[in-house]
């Protein structure tokens, strides 16, 4: 978002007509946080945090979409796969959040979870999480947090984020490095509820 400075400025705007300047985002506030969530969820989506999800193993044999899986076989889930999949994304490599907007249905609110595994966040069924909705507000609340109370932008020298990641790990090969500027009164940073 920080390369993308429309989409950063479109979710702030989302801040400020919900919550304003003069408070911090409440919980209350998340189910109007639309623009917000579709960003998280196209995060997931794209930039998932480990190029897999955990393995796990069939207990019986069974049919999955036409393909035979036989008992005991170790089955794991490419989440990159999922999220990036062109049958099922248009432009799949673009950070578009607007996406998961147009996706529901009118006056639906958007939600991170995605039981039809269309990308994997939460994934589903006897194994899926337990924690969706606490997982939803903190990721939710942590991201409006950050995007109420300060001004991001990149430092001077640096152009753009490098989101080339490691050749390790999911994680950026390259350092994040951002500058953050209080953009609301004192007085509301103050406030611990
Ligand atoms: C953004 C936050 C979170 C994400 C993206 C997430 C994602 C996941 C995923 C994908 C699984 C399924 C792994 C599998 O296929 O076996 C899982 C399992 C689980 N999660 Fe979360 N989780 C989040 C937050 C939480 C929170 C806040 C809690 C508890 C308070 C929690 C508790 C668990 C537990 C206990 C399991 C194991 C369920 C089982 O195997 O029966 N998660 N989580």
């Amino acid at each position: 978002m920080l390369n993308k400075p429309e989409m950063l400025q479109k979710a702030v705007d989302e801040l400020n007509d919900v919550a304003g300047k003069d408070r911090l985002v409440q919980e209350y506030d998340l189910p109007r946080l639309n623009y917000i969530k579709s960003c998280a969820r196209e995060a997931f989506t794209l930039h998932p945090i480990a190029p897999f999800n955990v393995p796990h193993m069939s207990l019986t044999d069974t049919t999955v979409a036409d393909n035979f899986i036989p008992k005991g076989t170790h089955v794991i889930l490419s989440r990159v796969g999922l999220g990036r999949n062109p049958k099922v994304w248009d432009e799949p490599c673009k950070f578009k959040p607007e996406r998961h907007l147009q996706d529901r249905n009118k006056g639906e609110e958007v939600v991170l979870a995605e039981p039809e595994l269309r990308f994997l966040s939460f994934s589903r069924g006897r194994r899926g999480c337990p924690g969706v909705v606490l997982g939803s507000s903190m990721t939710t609340m942590l991201f409006a947090r950050l995007l109420q109370g300060f001004d991001w932008s990149i430092p001077a020298n640096q152009g753009t984020i490098d989101l080339c990641q490691g050749k390790k790990d999911s994680f950026l090969a390259k350092p994040l490095l951002a500058v953050a500027k209080p953009r609301l009164p004192l007085h509301v940073y103050s406030v611990s509820r």
